[in-house]
């Protein structure tokens, strides 16, 4: 098969590619990610870059790529191949991505006799990697460094990679590879950036959701892609790091976080670890939005757990202007007057580019307030900002630049509030659905901790006003932050923490909402906006 020559901009990476190859291929082969939300399938519409010379358009970038971008040369990184010398413009870097790094603290029982040994804590996560370098005596924190992890470029969410494991014959070897490759380099960062030696880095502990465990370990996770989605993997697992590449010191001990359900993993146990939810007395719900809504619910101390398919709205996928939480995306939006342009936020000083997670909440509940939407979820005519066409239907136009050169404008379409409706309908009802399996009701509630970067960037506001959090007083939200980064620090920490997450992972009750005989009415009830 003929090789041609891909120049990828702004970094100058080029590779000689097969001209079978896509362009997501080729910025695979040379580690760049290009966001692939549907996994190269061509139905997200997040993989577009500019290529010059750009080919014909498909159908695809016709339906997925505005005619003004199309007309620069945007083109679905997935659907092209590399058949003649190109040259490909990335349009965001990753490394301007927003990433969560600390979180509430919680209080360890340190080890004895660690003087003179360090510890890297990691929260690996499916979009994120967080990594902290300890000194392992006294629990104080030397440096911390984060990551996108790199596994990204085989899909940006759990089923993609599991997929891709599924399909291809050295798959799992692949993501774990990469996985460790990113782990020794921000291992690097951290000991250069605290001035320890490697060698005196005796143990790294790692919380992750179950299938980032897996993969990391190189554990099959097959069962992971097909119902009743078991974990291989229950128990905690010490080995030598070395045993799996990870070099850092000669005997440096890996410890990962033991797993509740297939989708309910080590990450989960770090939360309900920092935050102490095994040992409350009230009544808390712990929430961690992402692809897969985690939820916790604690009742003085009794725990159950369920893990809801949010969908990727809230991460920006799905929605027609979403995109992650990095530089160019809205951030957050107020409606101050249903007949003018909102006002917004934007991360980073330069024009937006769309929508992140918060800022789609944000959306939903500030145009069900300014009575642009109905209680249905329907878009409302009669403002001017309210607009249709064939392609999109009713959409609300978020923002317009007011450069008269630029026709650029960030939209939320009536699709895009059906998605959102989904996306919270989960959460809502898993929530609903633990709180019933331990006789309780809302009023109850005495505490809802929201964890991970969703839930710190959030407004509470909004999140009530769409029904997302149970309605509790807004001063009953608590965002925790980085819980679980928090919870492998204490995993690194203390082998009483360990025990207890041992304690947690067993004792959690799981609640499989997929088999929940409530579930789809529970369901369908939670969808309107009321
Ligand atoms: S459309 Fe290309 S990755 Fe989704």
């Amino acid at each position: 098969m003929p090789k041609r020559l891909v120049v990828f901009e702004p970094s100058g990476l080029r590779v000689a590619a097969d001209a079978s190859f896509t362009i997501l291929d080729a910025a695979r082969e040379v580690g760049l990610h290009i966001t692939n939300e549907c996994g190269g399938r061509g139905t997200c519409g997040k993989c577009h870059v500019f290529v010059e010379p750009a080919g014909r358009p498909t159908r695809q970038d016709i339906e997925k790529i505005p005619v003004t971008e199309l007309g620069k040369g945007a083109r679905l990184a997935c659907r092209h191949k590399t058949s003649r010398a190109i040259r490909v413009i990335l349009p965001q870097r990753a490394e301007e991505a927003k990433i969560l790094t600390e979180g509430v603290a919680g209080h360890w029982e340190l080890d004895s006799s660690l003087n003179g040994q360090f510890g890297i804590a990691i929260d690996l996560g499916t979009t994120t990697i967080a990594a902290f370098l300890l000194d392992l005596s006294d629990g104080v924190q030397l440096a911390r460094a984060a990551s996108l992890n790199p596994q990204n470029v085989f899909g940006d969410d759990i089923m993609s990679r599991i997929t891709h494991v599924m399909r291809e014959e050295n798959g799992a070897k692949v993501l774990q590879r990469r996985v460790v490759n990113e782990l020794n380099q921000l291992a690097t960062q951290l000991i250069q950036a605290a001035g320890v030696d490697a060698a005196e880095v005796t143990r790294v502990a790692v919380v992750g959701n179950t299938a980032m465990g897996h993969l990391l370990l190189g554990t099959d996770v097959t069962s992971l892609g097909l119902s009743p989605y078991a974990p291989k993997i229950y128990n905690a697992v010490t080995q030598r790091a070395r045993s799996i590449d990870l070099h850092i010191g000669e005997s440096t001990e890996l410890y990962v976080a033991p797993n509740i359900a297939g989708f309910v993993g080590g990450d989960t146990v770090a939360f309900i670890l920092s935050q102490q939810l095994d040992s409350t007395d009230d009544v808390t719900i712990g929430i961690d939005i992402g692809t897969n809504g985690e939820i916790v619910l604690s009742n003085h101390g009794e725990l159950v757990c369920c893990s809801a398919a949010a969908g990727s709205a809230f991460e920006g996928a799905s929605i027609h202007h979403g995109m992650r939480g990095q530089t160019g995306a809205i951030e957050h939006v107020i409606i101050h007057d249903a007949n003018s342009q909102a006002e917004v936020t934007v991360i980073g000083d330069v024009a937006p580019q769309g929508l992140c997670g918060s800022a789609i909440v944000d959306v939903v509940a500030e145009m069900k307030q300014a009575g642009l939407i109905n209680t249905t979820g329907r878009i409302l005519e009669g403002s001017p900002m309210v607009e249709s066409n064939e392609k999109l239907g009713l959409f609300y136009r978020v923002w317009k630049s007011d450069e008269p050169k630029q026709r650029k404008r960030i939209i939320f379409t009536q699709k895009d509030v059906r998605q959102v409706q989904l996306a919270k309908a989960a959460i809502q009802a898993g929530t609903r659905l633990l709180l019933e399996e331990v006789g309780l009701g809302v009023p109850d509630i005495d505490r809802v901790l929201l964890a991970g970067a969703f839930g710190n960037y959030i407004s509470p506001k909004s999140a009530l006003t769409i029904g997302l959090l149970p309605r509790v007083d807004i001063s009953q939200i608590i965002p925790v932050g980085n819980a679980a980064g928090e919870g492998a620090k204490g995993l690194l920490l203390s082998l009483e923490s360990r025990a207890k997450a041992e304690r947690i992972a067993r004792d959690t009750r799981h609640v499989d909402l997929a088999a929940h005989e409530d579930f789809q009415s529970v369901f369908l009830d939670s969808i309107a906006l009321v």
